[in-house]
């Protein structure tokens, strides 16, 4: 059953530029989004990730004068703290080694443009400062430059972090948060907008069928009620991807409840058990920390044995030669050549049934080197 036949119809309106839905509250966000648009107001975007933050902003460029001119979306979160103020403001020629040019800025490429800064919580309070004074005067430094740069550029900025928290921990300041939210739009999460699923759901299945070329699924009713039931914490981006690997998994089906179900149990099992999926990692990692400290320690023993062994230079060959021995013998270990003449003596002695001259002869020592020798070797007969 398509859509159609459940009597939901993707007429002319069921999108608003590029944004799908009919719900009060979109239609709320879309409506306020129209009327700041033409206007040079700095706009704060909030709402959870893949809410549609960044269609919002591409959205209020779109509906500008400044349509022609370039739409910068920068994620302030990507960006390595260090190199945030090179990136944004750009730098001025040697103040890099690598540096051998005048290098421009996001600012400045998004002159008489939008640009967008995405994850504006992450933005450290160092460049804070320097956002504030573009803001209120157009104008900004360059990292080792000397002389202010001009630029119009509307900004638009998006969070999903609680500013107004930050501002009281201190770690985002206080005059250009008020600055930044001379209007907010405030973005409704998928479990705010459930109407909007199967909209969604159909025009996500059209998108994918062309990007990699198989015929658009079909939903029953019941597949359909089981998603909008789902708690699709990654917001319309989750479902994005979600419709995206069903029209390669399940190319030619109608897709039925069962179907969706089989594939969304594996995440309910998660997110019903979070202790046991929170606690696993931890678990492992404990094993696998104690499990290195054990084995560091082996380590230990063997290292500081085997220097004992070597750098004890009275002390003859290591009898036997392969790791389990030395590692079994408890340092207990009869060297072989001792072995050898001890046995070779006890041998000779008892050959010449206890005649010391005599053996001394065979063994080619001296009679008396015999005697300190059955005496270190505790022989007795
Ligand atoms: N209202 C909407 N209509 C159509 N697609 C949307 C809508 N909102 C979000 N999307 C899609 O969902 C995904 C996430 O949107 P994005 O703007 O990047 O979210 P956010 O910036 O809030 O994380 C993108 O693929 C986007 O195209
Ligand atoms: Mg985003």
């Amino acid at each position: 059953m398509s859509i159609k036949q459940l009597g939901i119809e993707l007429g002319p309106n069921f999108r608003e530029h590029n944004i799908i839905g009919y719900s009060e509250k979109i239609s709320e966000v879309v409506a306020i989004a129209k009327t700041v648009a033409p206007t040079n107001l700095s706009v704060l975007i909030s709402g959870e990730s893949g809410t549609g933050k960044e269609v919002f902003a591409q959205l209020i460029h779109d509906l500008s004068e400044r349509k022609n001119n370039k739409f910068i979306p920068i994620n302030c979160g990507a960006i390595p703290e260090g190199l945030i103020e090179n990136e944004l403001f750009g730098h001025e020629k040697g103040s890099y080694t690598s540096a051998t040019d005048k290098s421009k800025g996001y600012f400045e490429m998004a002159d008489k443009g939008t640009i967008f800064l995405d994850e504006i919580g992450e933005l450290p309070l160092a460049s804070q400062v320097k956002l504030l004074r573009v803001l209120e005067n157009g104008t900004f430094m360059k990292v080792g430059g000397s002389s202010n740069v001009k630029v119009d550029a509307r900004v638009i900025t998006a969070t999903n972090k609680n500013l107004p928290k930050m501002v009281a921990k201190g770690t985002f300041r206080e005059d250009l948060f008020f600055r930044l939210k001379a209007v907010t739009l405030q973005l409704p999460s998928l479990k705010e907008r459930l109407a909007d699923i199967p909209v969604f759901v159909m025009k996500f299945s059209s998108d994918s069928a062309q990007k990699y070329n198989r015929s658009q699924l079909i939903f029953d009713k019941d597949a359909l009620s089981e998603m909008m039931n789902h708690h699709w914490k990654g917001n319309i981006r989750e479902l994005k991807n979600f419709i995206d690997m069903l029209t390669v998994m399940e190319t030619g089906k109608t897709v039925t409840g069962e179907i969706i179900r089989k594939y969304l149990k594996t995440e309910n099992t998660a997110s019903y058990l979070p202790m046991i999926i929170q606690d696993e990692p931890k678990r492992d990692t404990d094993l696998i920390f104690r499990t290195l400290l054990e084995i560091k320690s082996d380590l230990n023993i063997i290292k500081k044995f085997i220097i004992d062994i070597y750098s004890d230079k009275d002390a003859p060959p290591v009898y036997g030669s392969n790791v389990k021995d030395i590692l079994t013998s408890e340092r207990e270990i009869v060297p072989t050549e001792e072995l050898s003449e001890k046995d070779e003596i006890l041998l000779t002695l008892k050959k010449h049934r206890g005649n010391r001259r005599r053996a001394a002869e065979e063994l080619n020592i001296s009679e008396r080197t015999l005697y300190r020798k059955i005496e270190k070797y505790g022989i007795e007969l």
